[in-house]
């Protein structure tokens, strides 16, 4: 498995929320991804989860005290903050967040926080009043300012019965949240428009022909852009793939959709990554009803039209995107990549072998441009993800105008 936070050492908080029962499930995702977790617990959090079950699951001595005679010099709260790469306080209560802004250190969290010199994240959960206190709002926007880093909190039902803000976010979100957390911003401030997945071309409201694609790798791609600090617009064939997180996602059906939507945001963007798996015909002739197989007396004659090319109506346009293209090949791949990267006029073209790749987990990509062919390392679709977008910020000219 992929282990993007190997070597990472966090140190996990639980305050007193009814939502520490998803810290559990948190602390093993990170495990999970590799990174040692260390937990420290408030007294209060003590009735809500026990110290047991974080010790099992981590593996590793709980922190619940300030004062630990057992430890040689009873000084966890350094000893652990000078370890650790980060803080990650989850779930933390209005009480925690009142305690943090004031710079309070009554229990082996706070001072934990207190003592740290490394960064701090919290991901409150609380009852929405709560959170809309005054007070609150109050801490949040102080805590900001000394540097903290908030995560969510989230909308939905809570513990109390009511609706609002203030839930804690989800295991899984908190996890994205990590892995954009640790990954260097190589495309901070960059907008990045990414196409994935097939397009359908209807032949009736029931059957299409379409492209084999699953969309995993322009949805990996742009999620490691989102990580790498790039706002990142994803627009999507259909695909049984979950949205990536902090993606701004557009789903579309046909290539003229497709062409549609890309033309409309293309324009604003510095870069235009395309990886989707685009028909290269749609039927013309299609039908509005079901073709009914027992009354056409002879098979249905479907009249075929050329789609756009949405990869090379980007590249032409005049204060376009830089782009980068995909090619999926069977055979030939080095001299129809090339082909293709001259005819479309892009500088990057990333290539495939079709029977590799196809649906799989693990993919191998060939980067082809003026200087030839680069072979990037082979792996899961997750793992090449983050690499192939580290090269295409070597290979990016960099912006060449204000948009
Ligand atoms: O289908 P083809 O091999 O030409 O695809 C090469 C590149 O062009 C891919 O990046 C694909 O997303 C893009 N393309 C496109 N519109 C098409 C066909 C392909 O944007 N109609």
């Amino acid at each position: 498995m992929h282990k993007p936070l190997a070597n990472k050492q966090i140190v996990l908080g639980i305050t007193a929320g009814i939502a520490a029962y998803k810290s559990a499930e948190f602390l093993r995702r990170l495990q999970d991804l590799g990174a040692t977790v260390h937990v420290a617990m408030t007294p209060a959090a003590c009735q809500f989860m026990t110290p047991t079950t974080f010790q099992a699951l981590s593996g590793r001595p709980v922190f619940t005290d300030t004062i630990d005679t057992q430890l040689q010099n009873s000084m966890a709260h350094i000893n652990l903050s000078r370890q650790a790469d980060a803080i990650i306080v989850a779930p933390a209560s209005a009480d925690f967040m009142a305690k943090l802004t004031h710079g309070l250190a009554d229990d082996i969290l706070s001072t934990l926080c207190l003592a740290r010199n490394c960064p701090l994240i919290i991901a409150p959960a609380m009852n929405r009043e709560m959170w809309a206190n005054a007070a609150t709002q109050r801490n949040v926007k102080q805590l900001q300012a000394d540097g903290v880093h908030l995560w969510g909190p989230g909308y939905g039902s809570q513990a109390c019965g009511e609706i609002g803000s203030g839930r804690m976010l989800e295991p899984a979100q908190l996890l994205a949240e990590s892995l954009a957390f640790f990954t260097p911003k190589i495309m901070q401030g960059l907008r990045v428009l990414v196409t994935a997945g097939p397009t359908e071309e209807a032949i009736d409201p029931v059957r299409v022909i379409s492209n084999k694609s699953s969309g995993k790798t322009g949805y990996a791609i742009a999620q490691a852009a989102q990580r790498a600090g790039a706002q990142v617009q994803l627009v999507s064939g259909p695909t049984a793939l979950a949205q990536p997180y902090g993606v701004d996602f557009t789903a579309v059906t046909s290539a003229r959709d497709m062409y549609a939507a890309v033309m409309q945001r293309a324009p604003q963007a510095d870069i235009f990554i395309s990886v989707a798996a685009v028909a290269d015909w749609y039927i013309k002739n299609a039908s509005d009803q079901k073709i009914k197989k027992h009354v056409v007396n002879q098979l249905p004659q479907l009249d075929f039209a050329e789609n756009p090319d949405i990869l090379a109506q980007v590249a032409s346009l005049d204060h376009g995107p830089w782009c980068v293209g995909f090619a999926a090949e069977t055979e030939g791949l080095t001299e129809y990549a090339q082909a293709k990267r001259k005819r479309k006029n892009i500088d990057l073209l990333v290539g495939n072998l079709v029977q590799k790749v196809l649906g799989q987990n693990q993919t191998e990509l060939i980067l082809y441009s003026d200087a030839g062919a680069e072979h990037l390392a082979k792996g899961d679709k997750q793992e090449v993800a983050p690499l192939l977008i580290n090269k295409i910020m070597q290979y990016y000219p960099g912006r060449t105008q204000e948009k």
